[in-house]
């Protein structure tokens, strides 16, 4: 590849990792509800972040939706027409609710009003949204949006529990400011987390349904005294976008991370730690049926960490390292590894000899796949939003893939992880 396309391939890579990389969206059938609430203009971002992701958006407004965003807003935003209940007595009207129940894989009601909520739990049909819900065979995903004191009361909360006994999915309400100036729970949670709920739903029946996966992110923190410590530059941006591909596969994810700047994805179990020796330790009270190590885990640590902060007036201390646990190692050489882990894989960050040094790991660490990633590269390794690995096997095969988003290589990571759990 010549440069200029090299540049311009890294920045449509880069703008797929920030913006809506997600294959689990593209070429879905996603009907959105979006009903009378003032929560409805953030439905508008919702959609176009859907549409962005690839899905086929359908957007269905009540009459009071309408009041407050009009379709002309949604059909901007998705390029496709949006429904009102004038559509429910036009010629089209029965191809249409019972079509878009049909063929869609999601109904999303965002933001679903308590009224809306009322309705869908006594199979009331008296919109095209209500009636496309009723004849509906797709699961239905709410996202509820109300003002203080009405999520809360018991009409409300009866409604609720039938609809989650009916199997219907509930994401949020969130808690805080309310349009009314009240404060409490009713907030509609914000489209990025409206998006996670249908990845979830999306994923429930993919390839790792069923199957537990453990994910380490980040750079770990070794303590130097209360308020230093000794880090290295992972983001956690490759972890974090193999515990989504995770869970867009349908798997149970617990994301064992250190401090890092990004958001967990919906779904995940997540256990915060620090050093290499918490890592350690929360994955030998663990098991799974895969343990990804994403982690930059460190090496070495101080000795000994200081009780207090170390003052300047002191003179420059003199910091004596040992050994950090290594986490596979260590893992590999308990017994029952195999029962508590079916699947191991590991990362290679390497800025010589890559293969090499790799390979060397994938037995040393007795892994069943490792991730050779070469951090001399500008556009791969820490930091970065695409990286450039080479996976290795145990069986001695090898797979090299092209530069990509990091969330690209954790799909086919993930995809590996699933086959050799076959
Ligand atoms: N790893 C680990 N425990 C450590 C350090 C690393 O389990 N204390 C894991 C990493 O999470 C990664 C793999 O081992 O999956 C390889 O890590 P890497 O840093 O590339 O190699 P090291 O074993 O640390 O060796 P070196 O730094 O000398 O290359």
């Amino acid at each position: 590849m010549d440069k200029k396309r090299n540049f311009a391939h890294g920045f449509v890579l880069r703008w797929k990792y920030n913006q809506l990389d997600m294959s689990i969206l593209s070429s879905k059938h996603i009907l959105l509800g979006v009903t009378g609430s003032i929560a409805a203009y953030k439905a508008a971002d919702l959609a176009s972040k859907l549409a962005q992701a690839g899905a086929q958006v359908d957007v269905i407004l009540t009459g009071a939706g309408e009041k407050f965003v009009s379709p002309l807003t949604f059909q901007s935003v998705t390029g496709r027409r949006a429904y009102t209940d004038k559509d429910l007595w036009g010629d089209e009207a029965h191809i249409l609710h019972i079509s878009f129940g049909k063929t869609a894989d999601l109904l999303v009601i965002a933001p679903c009003t308590a009224d809306t909520m009322a309705k869908l739990a006594h199979g009331i049909a008296d919109n095209l949204l209500t009636v496309t819900a009723l004849a509906a065979t797709c699961p239905i995903l709410i996202a509820p949006a109300m003002d203080g004191g009405m999520f809360d009361h018991s009409a409300t909360q009866q409604n609720l529990s039938t609809l989650l006994s009916r199997g219907a999915l509930v994401a949020g309400p969130a808690s805080g400011h309310l349009a009314s100036g009240l404060s409490g729970k009713g907030r509609m949670i914000e489209p990025m987390e409206v998006l996670g709920h249908i990845r979830l739903a999306l994923g429930k029946k993919g390839k790792l349904a069923g199957k537990k996966i453990i994910v380490t992110a980040g750079g770990t923190q070794e303590a130097i005294d209360p308020v230093r410590v000794i880090t290295n530059r992972s983001s956690g941006k490759q972890g974090y976008a193999l515990a989504q591909a995770a869970l867009d596969a349908g798997a149970e994810v617990l994301l064992v991370t250190t401090p890092t700047a990004l958001t967990p994805p919906v779904g995940a179990k997540v256990v915060d730690v620090k050093s290499v020796q918490e890592m350690l330790d929360v994955l030998i009270s663990e098991s799974a049926d895969a343990l990804v190590m994403a982690a930059a885990a460190a090496d070495f640590r101080p000795t000994q960490v200081a009780r207090e902060k170390m003052k300047k007036r002191d003179g420059i201390p003199q910091i004596e390292l040992e050994a950090a646990p290594d986490v596979l190692g260590t893992l590999s050489t308990l017994g029952g590894k195999k029962r508590r882990f079916k699947v191991t894989a590991g990362f290679a960050a390497e800025s010589q000899s890559l293969l090499e040094n790799a390979e060397e790991k994938l037995k040393s660490k007795g892994l069943d796949f490792i991730a050779a990633n070469d951090i001399s590269a500008s556009d791969a390794g820490f930091g970065t939003d695409t990286n450039r690995i080479t996976l290795l096997f145990a069986d001695g095969s090898k797979e090299t893939l092209s530069l990509m988003s990091k969330t690209e290589a954790a799909e086919k990571i993930i995809e590996h992880i699933a086959r050799l759990l076959e």
